[in-house]
């Protein structure tokens, strides 16, 4: 059993971790959720327990006797205090961009490179990939097996809670607004988003870099190569709508070889984690309203190009704040345990004697 740490409990993400360790029946021997100073004696339920939430703090890793911290709160606060957790003795699963292109540090999604769990070891860090990664990632990578992909474009339609609480507050406001008829004053006050979410769609996530790509492009290529140990040339452009959780992609692939859409419908259906929602002529396809508060990446609308054999086109969806979140970083955490559990504890029990 571990000792865990949630950082940034009161969060979108946060609250998924606590829930999704008492769904999954996670070993925890004692949770402690941590948050910013203002958060201090919030109270957050776990297993039927009120638990008041503590300070974030260097030395709260160790006064606590963590084993496992994952951190959901920002990129800056994983810079300064995961490296805290790891000399405490913890391992650190971190959900922000901070860490993931550290050649020292392995950036997972269970289903598709376990493997590269075992390298947690170099830094004491494992690095949960971006949210729209990791549900292309898991489509990806039956079809990439099957067929061999060389290139994805990708159009995302990304969720408000991608943006955490706020953003969805955000999205939620703008609407009341709108049924008060007060939305022009409502968008003079907004604070997440770069123009009114509400009845629109931004073709902005995250801040633009070179060459006109915005951050959060950039990501799904180079998080998309380091995952799959590939050179797959990957074209996304990322897009926020107002849906308030889970986000969609419209995902085309250019294949090495011919594809076969029964072929990729089976693959994909036998693939962990995938659900194949594919009968268009009775209505039914992936959609967020089917995927909110699961844990699956459903894909559907599969069909092969008009006018190139080796080209295939799909829709996939799935809950970003647990499939793209929380859940993927528990499921990373289960494999550790798989893996390395034993070792730690003992490695533990014997630093300790
Ligand atoms: P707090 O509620 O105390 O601000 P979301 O992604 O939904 O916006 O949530 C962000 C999470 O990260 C919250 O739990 C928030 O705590 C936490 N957080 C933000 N900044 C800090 C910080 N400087 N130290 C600790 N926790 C933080």
């Amino acid at each position: 059993m571990y000792n865990v740490a949630i950082v940034g409990a009161t969060g979108a993400v946060g609250e998924e971790f606590l829930r999704i360790l008492e769904e999954r029946n996670f070993p925890v021997k004692k949770l402690v959720p941590l948050a910013s100073k203002r958060s201090v004696g919030v109270e957050v339920e776990f297993r039927g327990e009120t638990l008041k939430v503590k300070e974030l703090t260097c030395d709260v890793f160790k006064e606590e006797d963590i084993d496992i911290a994952f951190f959901s709160a920002g990129g800056s606060v994983s810079a300064k205090f995961a490296p805290c957790a790891v000399e405490a003795g913890a391992i650190v699963i971190d959900n922000t961009s901070h860490f993931r292109m550290d050649p020292d540090i392995p950036l997972v999604v269970p289903e598709v490179n376990p493997e590269d769990i075992k390298d947690w070891k170099k830094k004491g860090i494992i690095a949960n990939p971006n949210c729209s990664t990791i549900q292309m990632v898991i489509s990806l990578k039956p079809l990439h097996d099957e067929f061999g992909i060389k290139r994805v474009d990708v159009a995302t339609y990304q969720a408000v809670s991608g943006a955490g609480k706020k953003g969805m507050e955000e999205l939620l406001e703008q609407m009341r607004a709108i049924f008060n008829f007060k939305l022009d004053k409502k968008v003079e006050e907004r604070e997440v988003f770069p123009w009114q979410i509400a009845l629109n769609v931004i073709p902005h996530i995250d801040r633009f870099m070179e060459g006109g790509w915005s951050r959060e492009e950039l990501k799904m290529v180079n998080e998309t190569n380091k995952i799959m140990h590939s050179n797959i040339e990957v074209a996304p452009t990322c897009v926020r709508v107002p849906v308030l959780r889970s986000h969609s992609e419209a995902i085309s692939i250019y294949c090495e070889k011919e594809v076969d859409v029964d072929r990729a419908r089976e693959v994909l259906a036998n693939f962990e984690d995938v659900k194949v929602i594919d009968n268009p002529e009775k209505n039914e396809y992936p959609m967020p309203i089917i995927a909110t508060d699961t844990d699956y990446v459903y894909v559907g609308r599969i069909r092969k190009d008009l006018f190139n054999p080796k080209v295939l086109h799909f829709f996939n969806v799935a809950d970003q704040l647990r499939v793209g979140a929380a859940t993927n970083a528990v499921r990373i955490a289960e494999k550790w345990i798989e893996m390395e559990g034993e070792k730690f504890l003992q490695g533990k029990r014997n630093g300790k004697k």
